[in-house]
């Protein structure tokens, strides 16, 4: 089973994913992740992607594309796509790249958020900088302020988790990514869970769905 796990900056998409990777032994596929491990390493993809990430904008089609492709050759069993696609045109490429694999892609989960919920949740979010750990300053916090529970490492704010830039993520969202409910709905592939529910609820309305 490969899934797609698509919704607004913010709505769970990645602490979804790590309980599916924990319980369920599925693997992720982020774009986000992969496009931020490449500006650390600053690789020529990173440097040409950090530009847009900075100010909240999406990285070109063709950049991402040629990214998942890339990641699918090395595992085609058990994915989940997280961030990916991200516009119609990331979604029609997808389909071809899975035909040529020989990838099934069987169920995209839209995880539904209320707008005022995810600004609450991106502007409080931190992030472990060694291990990638996701807290939130009131929701999920840190036995020690400021410390990873699971590595000792520093928690930190995203660069686009600032305010400002959220905005044009969310505007980013509404323009590009939305209309993959409908892409999604034609092909009969679409499915929905409320995502303004505790994480372990909104998990039990995926594994619903996957099951
Ligand atoms: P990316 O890293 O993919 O960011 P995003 O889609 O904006 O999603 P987030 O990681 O912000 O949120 P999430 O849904 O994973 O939520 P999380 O679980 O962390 O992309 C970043 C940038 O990279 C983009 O802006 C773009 O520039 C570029 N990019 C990436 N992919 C691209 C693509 N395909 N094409 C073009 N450009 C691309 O949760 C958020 C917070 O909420 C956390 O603090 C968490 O603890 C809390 N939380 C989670 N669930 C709940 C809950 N149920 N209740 C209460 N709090 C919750």
């Amino acid at each position: 089973m490969n899934i797609i796990l698509f919704g607004a900056p913010g709505a769970g998409k990645g602490t979804q994913s790590s309980l599916l990777i924990e319980r369920r032994k599925m693997h992720q596929i982020s774009t986000g992740d992969l496009l931020r491990a490449a500006i650390k390493d600053q690789t020529p993809l990173g440097q040409k992607a950090k530009s847009f990430m900075d100010k909240g904008e999406l990285v070109p089609d063709s950049v991402v594309i040629g990214l998942v492709e890339e990641v699918l050759q090395k595992n085609k069993q058990s994915v989940i796509f997280d961030g990916f696609p991200r516009t119609v045109a990331q979604a029609e490429a997808l389909e071809v790249i899975a035909t040529k694999l020989g990838l099934s892609l069987d169920k995209a989960i839209f995880v539904d958020v209320p707008f005022e919920e995810l600004k609450q949740r991106l502007v409080g979010r931190r992030v472990c900088k060694n291990c990638g750990a996701v807290y939130h300053v009131q929701t999920k916090p840190s036995q020690k302020e400021g410390v990873c529970d699971v590595c000792a490492g520093p928690l930190v704010q995203r660069p686009d988790d600032r305010e400002e830039v959220i905005v044009t993520r969310l505007k980013a969202y509404e323009d590009f990514t939305s209309p993959l409910k409908e892409y999604y709905k034609k092909l009969k592939k679409y499915h929905e869970v409320n995502g303004n529910k505790a994480s372990e609820e909104v998990y039990k309305s995926i594994e619903n769905i996957i099951q």
